[in-house]
């Protein structure tokens, strides 16, 4: 039996556009999921609740398949992500889930076996991953995520941020599919949007950097815009950015895949003190801490 943790991840700045090739800023936080996997003599690899062709089990499989190993497997997951909001949760069940089974059977952890056997089980939630999620539940810490570089860990100045649980579950993939649709439809708009999120990539990682909270805010809330304007916002999503805007947040923005989900916002930690209790009157809230471990072996 073995087990392994990965942490679930905020997009600051990027998502949607980052399938399509522009930069995204993304960090892990401070919830994780941990898989326990344990070896069956015989049979398939699938959930200790019996299901299959998820994250966790495709993820488990590629392990296998890339240590020519046929061995039955049956894993348990437990997770404090929640599930289907834009935290990078199926991600962290199928790092944890890739980490366990290849300590399981060869003793080591090896990052690039556990990433690519990670993004093998992304697949099963969307069919065009950018690879920013299960980039960050493998490395941790907080960075730049390219889909032609990869991802590039960087020092980020930022060691808490608020985020705000609309509730709404969504798919992944439905959302991605709604901002490839625009894609297609308006190419010319799409590729100033695709140049103006680059911009707002790089320069917010310039505000990361020197702690200016207040131009990161602003910035937040055009990337905003920008997420409205490919469709994938939504009316509990806009009253969330609203109510951490009134209750004084200098900016707040979707994460993820948006269409529900959660959303982000920045302030002074005293102010935040004072926004999250405004905002959890409608909406459930918490505080998470950024740049924490990737993949990690666990006690059982
Ligand atoms: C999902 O966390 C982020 C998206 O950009 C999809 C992806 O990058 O694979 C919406």
């Amino acid at each position: 039996m073995r087990a392994a943790s990965a942490p679930g991840k905020v997009i600051l700045f990027g998502e949607h556009f980052v399938v399509h090739g522009s930069p995204a800023i993304v960090a892990s936080i401070d919830l994780r999921a941990t898989a326990i996997v344990e070896l069956m003599e015989s049979g398939d690899v699938r959930l200790s609740d019996g299901s299959r062709g998820n994250p966790a089990v495709r993820a488990a499989e590629h392990i296998l398949s890339r240590l020519g190993a046929s061995t039955g497997l049956i894993i348990e997951i437990r997770s404090k992500i929640p599930q289907s909001v834009g935290l990078g949760s199926s991600a962290a069940v199928a790092a944890s889930s890739s980490a366990a089974t290849l300590h399981l059977l060869a003793g080591r952890l090896d990052h690039s076996m556990i990433l690519e056997a990670s993004y093998e089980g992304e697949k099963t939630v969307h069919y065009m991953p950018s690879g920013i999620d299960t980039s960050i539940a493998t490395f941790g810490g907080a960075g730049l995520y390219t889909r032609s570089d990869g991802y590039r860990r960087l020092d980020i100045e930022l060691e808490e941020i608020l985020v705000v649980n609309t509730g709404r579950q969504r798919r992944t993939g439905d959302l991605v599919l709604r901002v490839k649709e625009f894609s297609e439809k308006k190419p010319e708009i799409f590729k100033q949007l695709l140049d103006e999120a680059a911009r707002i990539t790089m320069e917010g990682l310039d505000h990361l950097r020197s702690k200016d909270l207040e131009k990161l805010g602003r910035l937040m809330n055009r990337n905003q815009e920008l997420l409205r304007t490919v469709g994938v916002s939504s009316p509990e999503i806009e009253e969330a950015v609203a109510l951490c805007l009134e209750a004084g947040a200098y900016g707040a923005k979707l994460t993820g895949a948006g269409g529900g989900g959660c959303v982000i916002a920045v302030a002074d930690p005293d102010k935040l003190d004072k926004i999250a209790p405004v905002v959890s009157r409608k909406f459930e809230v918490f505080r998470v801490k950024l740049g924490v471990d990737g993949v990690r072996i666990e006690q059982p």
